[in-house]
């Protein structure tokens, strides 16, 4: 029962996920991180625009390190929330510095560098060197907040806290390079194709059998939030 949720998941992915998005075709940590930064406020028709022409202009951390700021914008020209931008400057140069040239495998390390959050610390984690740490960025926690038919208000971080730690027991224990990545891509897939905030498609749904809110009849109303 267990494991129930994670096997489903990843043979989910492997079958109806998102395949071949150029991040995926990778685990330098480089490229993940990148593109993390570029998803987290931008969806992934615009991203693919961008993403390959950053890479060709600063193909390593350490190329974009020696940039100066003003080489850099260019290529985020168009993106929006340019404070990413500033901050991946950045957090190449403290990668280099401080880490010689190599991203550190611990999201407690990664999250030191400007604009990498729990989640995205995460994410790096698991996709690159197959860490068992659950992303948790929006779309999970609907799927979270449903699945487990939690119905704290996750306008609350002591919710979300809660919730993040239930979201935690899901993932393979043992993590490993051969589940982690399309555990994480499984949780984000399904997210935004089958778990989606409106008119989610459970019928679709791999775990659909140990869905709490489906059994309950509280999709529609999960997750519960608030604005702040
Ligand atoms: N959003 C954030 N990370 C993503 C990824 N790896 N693939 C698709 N969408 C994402």
């Amino acid at each position: 029962m267990q494991n129930t949720f994670s096997d489903a998941l990843v043979a989910w992915q492997r079958s109806h996920g998102r395949q071949g998005l150029p991040w995926q075709n990778t685990q330098d940590p480089y490229r993940v991180w990148l593109s993390e930064i570029m998803l987290q406020q931008t969806q992934v028709q615009t991203v693919l625009g961008y993403y390959q022409r950053f890479l060709n202009a600063f193909p390593t951390v350490q190329d974009l390190a020696a940039a100066s700021v003003d080489e850099v914008m260019p290529y985020w020209s168009g993106l929006g929330y340019y404070s990413r931008a500033r901050n991946l400057h950045r957090a190449a140069q403290m990668v280099v510095e401080r880490f010689g040239g190599q991203f550190p495998q611990d999201p407690d390390l990664l999250i030191e560098l400007p604009g990498i959050g729990r989640s995205t610390a995460h994410a790096i984690a698991s996709f690159c060197f197959g860490l068992p740490h659950t992303i948790f960025d929006a779309n999970v926690q609907r799927v979270m907040a449903r699945y487990w038919a939690f119905d704290q208000d996750l306008a609350g971080t002591a919710a979300v806290r809660t919730l993040w730690s239930m979201a935690q027991t899901l993932v393979p224990p043992q993590g490993g390079l051969d589940t982690m990545p399309a555990y994480t891509q499984g949780l984000m897939d399904l997210g935004a194709t089958v778990c989606t905030a409106k008119h989610p498609q459970c019928s679709a749904c791999p775990v659909q059998r140990s869905c709490r809110a489906l059994q309950s009849g509280l999709v529609d109303v999960l997750p519960r939030k608030t604005r702040k």
